[in-house]
């Protein structure tokens, strides 16, 4: 059933798959790092369809999500979220605890994922998402994602918001470097689809306002300035 009203809620902009740049070495390294500890023999990330299959990838994209909280990672990434939205004062932010990392190798199709929109999926929509391209991210492999205004438009003729978007779609592909990211809300339909060249490495997280909505448990404050000491 259609939930009512499609209107994006709370104080942050409705960013329309925003294209902003961000530093993506120190994130690229903790991942790096990360799937050394694990035992993969990796020096960059163009090695990994040599040295993964889908479902290895799979497990330690899950395994880096849950290592994303704790307090070193955390701090690369809230200063990924800092230098990616200067114009909002950190106190003003709570964001996800995990930090969501996805590793899409070529032909695993159990990676993909069909047209949603998060709002869907049971987020709010005081949300927004930040979407963080690590590795490049072209053709197949790019996040497919519609503007908001045609997102609007499909998902106000469908009978069926919650969970996955059946209706007839075109969702075409926003393609972006390592080092971009894209900005966008719980109504914009988006999917992913394995790539066919070389390996897509991307990390996404939510942001929600402060104040105005009482977060869930998976968020945690957004620190000011100063990055917290790495243990
Ligand atoms: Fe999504």
């Amino acid at each position: 059933m259609n939930p009512g009203p499609l209107a994006l809620q709370g104080s942050l902009p409705p960013w329309d798959l925003e294209r902003r740049r961000f530093p993506v070495a120190p994130l690229v390294d903790w991942l790096l790092a990360g799937l050394r500890h694990e035992g993969v023999p990796v020096s960059c990330l163009e090695d990994l369809p040599q040295l993964l299959d889908g479902p290895r990838a799979r497990a330690l994209a899950r395994k880096l999500t849950r290592a994303s909280a704790a307090p070193g990672p955390r701090a690369l990434v809230e200063q990924t979220v800092r230098a990616l939205l200067p114009e909002i004062a950190p106190e003003r932010l709570w964001l996800q605890t995990f930090a969501h990392v996805r590793i899409l190798l070529p032909g695993d199709h159990a990676a993909a994922f069909p047209p949603h929109c998060d709002f869907g999926l049971g987020h709010g929509l005081h949300e927004r998402n930040l979407w963080l391209s690590l590795s490049e991210a072209r053709g197949d492999g790019a996040l497919h994602a519609l503007p908001l205004l045609d997102s609007l438009a499909l998902l106000h003729r469908t009978p069926e918001v919650r969970g996955i978007f059946h209706g007839p779609v075109v969702i075409p592909p926003v393609p972006t470097d390592a080092g971009e990211a894209l900005l966008f809300t719980p109504l914009h339909l988006h999917r992913a689809s394995p790539p066919t060249g070389g390996c897509r490495v991307s990390m996404d997280l939510r942001i929600l306002p402060r104040g105005t909505v009482a977060p869930d448990l998976t968020f945690t404050p957004l620190h000011p300035g100063r990055t917290p000491a790495v243990p």
